[in-house]
């Protein structure tokens, strides 16, 4: 589910059931999203579903690094 989540307007996944803090959300996900993400989700969406955190940098960045590995190079409007 999370591939080419790098570049992929947020809360879009279709057929998931995302909460209502989530779903209010209007950006595109970035490395720099991302590590605030992992960080503390409910910071950037407070309110948020996921309650499960990275609380160490590198782990964060090596686990972006994967994800953005499973991703289209760039955002598109077209997709
Ligand atoms: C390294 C592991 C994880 C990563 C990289 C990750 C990343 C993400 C991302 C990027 C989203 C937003 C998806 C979107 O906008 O389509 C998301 C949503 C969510 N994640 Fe995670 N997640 C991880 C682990 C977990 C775990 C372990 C749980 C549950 C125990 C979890 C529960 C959720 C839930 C419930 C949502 C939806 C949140 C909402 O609707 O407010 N995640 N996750």
């Amino acid at each position: 589910m999370h591939r080419g989540v790098v570049g992929r307007k947020v809360a879009t996944v279709a057929g998931y059931r995302y909460s209502k803090a989530l779903a209010a959300k209007n950006f595109i996900w970035d490395e720099a999203l991302l590590d605030a993400w992992l960080t503390a989700p409910a910071k950037l969406a407070p309110g948020t579903a996921m309650g499960f955190r990275v609380a160490d940098a590198t782990d964060r960045k090596d686990i972006i690094a994967y994800l953005a590995a499973n991703s289209p190079a760039k955002p598109s409007a077209s997709r």
